[in-house]
């Protein structure tokens, strides 16, 4: 087997080669204590250490900042070098020979062209950084913002100043137009190619790498079509998981700490909010934030604060971005500007220490989305005091423990003169009414149900909890990454060979396999009985797992022609069914 260009065993012994407390020890001051060696995070500013590094395992993991990884990921990081690169320092250290690099054609293929558009859009940047000196009309656009010269150069803006340029600048660079095409830079009509974001001010997207992986565009004339254009989705940038501005707050972190990440909505938010101070402010790129957008802020802070224009506070979108982001782990606390201002224009009426007040005043997600609705209902009037009171319980009913609940129940009984009593027993009764009604929201709870079990199973068995050390039965996963995971397990356990944590970072890449990460870094500590959850947890995504390859095999039936194949599908079909039936 190979992985990322590289024979595995080649990698094992790398790694043996390169003990990683000796490794570490090089850039951080090591202290054992217990089983592990702690020192304060390379990675992040800190006072008091919370880095550990697992010398049994062999990989280190921060508690701080949420970074973990293996020997080479840790030389990959601190080095900034590519994989290849930190292979090639460590094999130097351990006087190792490098086998010739055989790459995955494929991912190889891959990786090259990545470099190729973060090469694109990199030299984009840059073309559009040169331009707007140049350019009066965007001169002019930026004194009317009031962004200075610091924000113009913190934020890397630039100027579109027409169709062909970007394209002449490329091509000076040995930029294929296939590539430009393909970072979403250019696009081609009849009469050739041209820039996709012509005559814009132009805020490149940055990765917490470093890398331009795309655009945000604003006319400079609000009545032209599209005030804002984005880069589409390309091989480099998505912007389901893209946050705005993660580059330099991630450095704000590194600097000087941060305490939460602010949200707000568009890229002249984050820009005004980081002029007034506010470095810690990220946005995502007008999209509804998705679980994906809350684990990449996660990296960086355990806490949010929403920030938010009126308009926006009462709508369902908001909501719901608010569920995702506490269903992530994150303390969510949410800020209502008044009088339908957006941050930018907050900022210009009132200045940044009326906005500290508001930050500071900012309220936990239950209690604002209480309070929008109560603004909604006229609760003098029974018949809307009911449909309030409905609605109200609906939320409460989301959270996780009754101590909650209570806190909640007593400020709908504030609000309402309704007693807690009465307040608890239709909370009871909502419940289950919503079992039947909702299908879509049971569906959703069993997927998360499932998702938690799974997790805590795989972490269990890849930390070798003693209590996962019993027999386990094949299992089948929808998720493709915790099955190679799980069959990696599963075979080195039936081999009678052992593995270690930091096996994983051979096999999967963690930065983008996120799924992954949250398994190495599993919290064990809130559950209380491990063994009994591991059992349930077993019986539960087992089921679940049997489910989903019958489904799978029926369809892989239907569609297979070749005859040998067929039977070894009913074959296996036959034993699934068998097993659902246990
Ligand atoms: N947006 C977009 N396309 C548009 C309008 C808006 O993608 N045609 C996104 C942008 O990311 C924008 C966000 O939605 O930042 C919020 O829109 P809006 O409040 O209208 O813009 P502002 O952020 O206030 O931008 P500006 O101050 O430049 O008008
Ligand atoms: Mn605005």
């Amino acid at each position: 087997m190979q992985n990322k260009g590289y024979d595995l065993d080649f990698l094992d012994k790398l790694k043996s080669a390169n003990d990683i407390v000796s490794v570490i020890s090089q850039y951080a001051t090591l202290q054992k204590k217990g089983k592990l060696y702690w020192a304060c995070c390379p990675f992040h500013y800190e006072k008091t250490a919370s880095f550990a590094v697992n010398e049994m395992e062999q990989y280190y993991h921060c508690f701080g900042c949420g970074e973990s990884g293996d020997v080479i990921k840790f030389i990959q990081k601190i080095e900034a070098l590519d994989f290849m690169g930190a292979v090639k320092l460590l094999a130097d250290r351990a006087g190792l020979e490098v086998p010739k690099f055989q790459g995955d054609e494929n991912l190889s293929k891959l990786n090259d062209q990545k470099k190729r558009l973060y090469n694109a859009c990199n030299l984009a940047m840059q073309h559009y950084q040169q331009n707007l000196p140049s350019s009066s009309i965007a001169q002019e656009y930026l004194k009317k913002r009031q962004l200075d010269d610091e924000m113009v150069k913190l934020f890397c803006i630039g100027y579109s100043a027409g169709w062909t340029q970007l394209i002449d600048f490329l091509k000076k660079n040995k930029v294929s137009e296939y590539d430009m095409q393909a970072a979403g830079l250019v696009d081609k009509k009849t009469s050739g190619y041209y820039d996709v974001m012509a005559e814009r001010l132009m805020f490149p997207i940055i990765n917490s790498y470093g890398d331009c992986i795309g655009f945000t565009a604003r006319a400079l004339d609000d009545a032209k079509f599209a005030k804002y254009r984005n880069t589409t989705q390309t091989l480099i940038f998505d912007k389901s998981r893209t946050v705005y501005n993660i580059n330099n707050v991630k450095k704000a972190k590194q600097s000087h700490g941060i305490d939460n990440i602010i949200i707000c909505e568009g890229a002249m938010d984050v820009i005004a909010m980081v002029k007034a101070g506010f470095d810690n402010t990220v946005a995502c790129m007008g999209t509804a934030i998705t679980p994906m957008h809350a684990k990449e802020i996660k990296r960086f802070a355990g806490q949010v604060i929403m920030c938010l224009d009126g308009d926006f506070a009462g709508q369902k979108a908001t909501f719901r971005a608010l569920d995702i982001l506490g269903g992530e782990g994150l303390d969510v606390r949410v800020v209502t500007l008044p009088e339908n201002l957006d941050p930018d224009e907050f900022l210009k009426k009132y200045g940044a220490e009326k906005l500290r007040e508001y930050i500071e005043n900012a309220v936990v997600a239950t209690d604002f989305k209480l309070k929008i609705l109560a603004n909604k209902y006229n609760l003098k009037n029974n018949y809307e005091v009911s449909k309030y009171l409905k609605e109200a319980l609906e939320i409460i009913k989301q959270l996780p423990t009754s101590a909650e609940q209570e806190i909640y129940l007593k400020l709908v009984r504030d609000l309402t003169g309704i007693s807690i009593d009465s307040l608890k027993r239709d909370l009871g009764y909502e419940v289950k009414s919503q079992s039947i009604v909702n299908e879509d929201k049971t569906l959703e709870v069993r997927e998360e149900a499932v998702l938690r079990a799974t997790k805590f199973v795989l972490a269990s068995m890849l930390h070798k909890k003693d209590y996962a050390d019993i027999p386990i039965d094949k299992m089948y996963f929808k998720n493709s990454n915790y099955q190679k995971l799980y069959n990696f397990i599963i075979n080195k356990r039936q081999n009678g060979q052992d593995y270690k944590v930091s096996d994983i970072f051979t096999i999967f890449d963690i930065d983008e396999d996120k799924d992954i990460a949250d398994i190495v870094d599993y919290n064990f500590e809130n559950i209380t009985n491990l063994e009994k959850y591991f059992v349930e947890s077993l019986d539960k995504i087992r089921r679940i797992g049997l489910e989903y390859r019958q489904e799978e095999l029926k369809e892989m039936f239907k569609k297979e022609t070749d005859i040998n194949k067929r039977r070894e599908i009913a074959v296996e079909l036959t034993i699934v069914t068998k097993e659902l039936k246990k």
